[in-house]
């Protein structure tokens, strides 16, 4: 074999909840160390999309393939292969401290490694190490967003999914975690990113997929995208960059 598989590869998959599709046909890959947005309307299904990668939930129709292997409907499956999935609205076990939850992120590390990794974390999010004893609950948003991508971490996952990370986050820790991802892309994660802040993903994002009502209506790289209408319409006349239109909803951090 010469030509290298993508890391991942979503070949013609569909979704269904019950019996309604929500995603349908959607074939993207990503290469390693590539960042790969997934854009588009409340609704579109990049959520779903999401969900299939990690395991959630089992495909309809069509394959995924990680690292040139059909990959399993199973999220231990998934993990184990090197996808982490960093999930919308965040899901930190609030009444667990800042390193319980990072220990729920390791349950398929070695035992031996564990620690490294967790000290690894509040090297790369020192605000972490700082609270490691707090309720993560008590975390203002954006911090409780960097527990979760530093949760999602602890796997020392080949591919990342992160879905909304800045979501209902003030504009400074909108800034805070964009150079998070930023800093990751510059080590050489690889990412799916699902985010609705304009700036940031044509910051960060190599190539785009734009969905509409579950299917991929527009693909291409970053610098083509933000030249078509559809998404000059989609991002910039809904999130202007210069304006962020997010209700700074963080708790006080004191
Ligand atoms: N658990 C569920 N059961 C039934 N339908 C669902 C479920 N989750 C999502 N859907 C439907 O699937 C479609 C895609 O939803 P999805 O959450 O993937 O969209 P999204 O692009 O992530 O939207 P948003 O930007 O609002 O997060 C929607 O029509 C949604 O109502
Ligand atoms: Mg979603």
């Amino acid at each position: 074999m010469t030509a290298v598989a993508p890391l991942l590869e979503l070949d013609r998959v569909s979704l269904r909840y019950g019996t309604t599709v929500a995603v349908r046909d959607v074939s993207l890959t990503i290469a390693r160390g590539e960042v790969v947005a997934l854009v588009g309307a409340n609704g579109a299904g990049k959520t779903t999309v999401m969900r299939a990668i990690s395991g959630a939930m089992p495909v309809a129709a069509g394959a995924i393939r990680f690292a040139g292997q059909a990959l399993k409907a199973a999220p231990h499956a998934a993990l184990r292969a090197g996808i982490a999935h960093c999930p919308e609205g965040r899901q930190v076990f609030a009444q667990m401290t800042v390193r319980e939850n990072l220990l729920v992120g390791a349950h398929t590390v070695d035992r031996q490694l564990i620690d490294e990794r967790v000290l690894r974390m509040y090297e790369m999010f020192p605000v972490l190490g700082e609270r490691r004893g707090q309720r993560a609950g008590t975390l203002s948003g954006g911090e409780q967003q960097m527990l979760a991508m530093a949760r999602a971490l602890m796997s020392d996952p080949a591919l990342l999914l992160l879905d909304e990370p800045t979501m209902g986050l003030a504009p400074i820790m909108v800034t805070a975690v964009g150079d998070e991802i930023a800093r990751l892309k510059d080590e050489g994660m690889s990412i799916l990113l699902v985010e609705e802040t304009a700036d940031l993903t044509v910051r960060i994002a190599d190539s785009m997929h734009l969905m509409e009502g579950g299917s991929v209506a527009l693909s291409g790289t970053t610098a083509e995208m933000v030249d078509s209408d559809v998404m000059r319409r989609l991002y910039l006349g809904e999130h202007p960059p210069t304006t962020p239109t997010h209700e700074p909803n963080e708790a006080p951090t004191a």
